[in-house]
């Protein structure tokens, strides 16, 4: 009863306190939910004293305001051990099932946050652990190891891609998977948004590796976030003001992670450092990202491509990252494509990073990859993490369960 007078109360207050109309589109799921949550990302993303601040510390803000209405207290269960490691240096939480010591499945994770959010344990830094790893360790008995990367603005690209490659060589070392007692053959790479970047990022690194015994055997990447050169993407343009990741949102976490100034935000999004006359950008690169060829009909639905003739072609130049694949995914050449293991793919229909996932899937599949594609027509950005909270929406907790499945399935 305390808990639910506490949930309330958090929710009028939200509601009270940033209650806007918002014109969501028909077919989203459980509409209110999303605006309430919106409420609370939008109160630290949107407001210009806070666009000075830097996302870093809204986001500081974000976590203290999303652990006051979060319900799920720290706890751990009575089945699965939480115990706090490290990874090639990176520090990682790890959730081991208890009991005997026969082999398991092994799961390494990055948190989604634009590379600048969350942690761990998710966006509640007081709770232990994230719901979902609780269930994956228990549905899958699998240890999961969750890498607390370093963050954006202190930590800038490559640092992210670097900690994110060391923990994964140390998950595939003999040692780790003998003192866990992991199944050498049965290892995923994951992560959600920021975090499917970084994780189809290690996949295609390490597939490269001739000098590791071990491989994994699966990526799970849920919306990922995978290309910065075209913000007129159907998704881009159909859901620029669906919340929670708007496009504006996109563009200054990706210049942040690039290190980048943030003034080249209207740039991004007009599409300028991607004009024609942006000498660097080969027809070869563009043709990775071309959606008017890689998407089905019927996600392009009557959307143009925004592609300008002249633009700033400076900022390539300036702004390596926008072309390194390590930053970039999708720009991965289809030999390298090739070589990465089987893919799950999550995209949901209103999120603007629906088009990079398609086409990422899309590339794999015509290189020879096994890829299931798990959309959500009714699903939005974040919609899986944010399975736990008072907003959990039922997209939330269907996308959880059949992420988990196809674990179960494939793994
Ligand atoms: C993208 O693909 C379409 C259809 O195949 C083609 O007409 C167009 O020239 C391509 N554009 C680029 C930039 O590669
Ligand atoms: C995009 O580039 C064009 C041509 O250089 C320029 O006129 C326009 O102001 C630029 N827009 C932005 C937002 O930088």
């Amino acid at each position: 009863c305390a808990m639910r007078l506490r949930l309330a109360g958090a929710v009028l207050l939200a509601a009270a306190a940033y209650y806007v109309y918002l014109p969501l589109p028909s077919g989203v799921s459980e509409p209110w939910k999303l605006m309430l949550l919106d409420a609370l990302f939008r109160s630290f993303m949107r407001s210009d004293a806070a666009h000075s601040l830097g996302v870093c510390h809204r986001v500081r803000l974000l976590n203290r305001v999303v652990s006051w209405v979060e319900v799920i207290e720290a706890r751990s269960s009575p089945t699965v051990k939480v115990i706090d490691s490290s990874l090639g240096g990176v520090p990682t939480r790890v959730f081991q099932p208890n009991g005997d010591s026969r082999l398991r499945r092994g799961v390494i994770y990055f948190h989604g946050g634009g590379w600048a959010l969350g942690s761990a344990s998710g966006f509640n830094p007081r709770s232990d652990v994230f719901i979902i790893f609780l269930k994956m360790a228990e549905d899958l008995d699998a240890v999961i190891m969750s890498v607390d990367y370093r963050l954006a603005p202190e930590a800038v690209f490559p640092d992210q891609y670097h900690d994110a490659v060391a923990a994964s060589r140390v998950f595939l070392s003999a040692e780790l998977l003998q003192q866990y007692s992991i199944d050498p053959e049965r290892l995923c790479v994951s992560g959600d948004s920021a975090g499917g970047n970084l994780a189809a990022a290690v996949a295609q690194e390490l597939s490269l590796d001739d000098s590791l015994q071990v491989k994994f055997k699966a990526q799970a990447l849920i919306y990922p976030v995978l290309q910065a050169l075209d913000f007129h993407t159907p998704s881009y343009q159909q859901n620029q003001a669906v919340p929670i990741l708007y496009r504006p949102y996109m563009a200054r976490f990706w210049l942040q992670y690039l290190g980048a100034d943030s003034s080249l935000e209207p740039v991004l999004l007009a599409n300028n450092h991607s004009a024609l006359d942006q000498r660097a950008i080969s027809a070869a690169t563009r043709s990775k990202l071309n959606w008017t060829a890689l998407l089905p009909t019927e996600r392009k639905k009557n959307f143009k491509p925004v592609v300008e003739e002249k633009g700033s072609p400076g900022v390539v130049g300036a702004v390596p990252g926008l072309m390194d694949v390590r930053a970039a995914p999708l720009l991965a050449e289809q030999e390298v494509l090739g070589k990465t293991p089987q893919a799950y793919v999550m995209t949901c229909e209103f999120d603007v990073l629906r088009d990079d996932g398609l086409m990422y899937g899309r590339r794999l599949r015509d290189a020879g990859v096994e890829v299931t594609s798990d959309h959500y027509e009714d699903g939005f950005h974040g919609c899986m993490v944010f399975a736990n909270l008072p907003m959990m929406s039922s997209v939330g907790q269907r996308s959880m369960r059949n992420y988990i499945r196809w674990l179960d399935q494939n793994l």
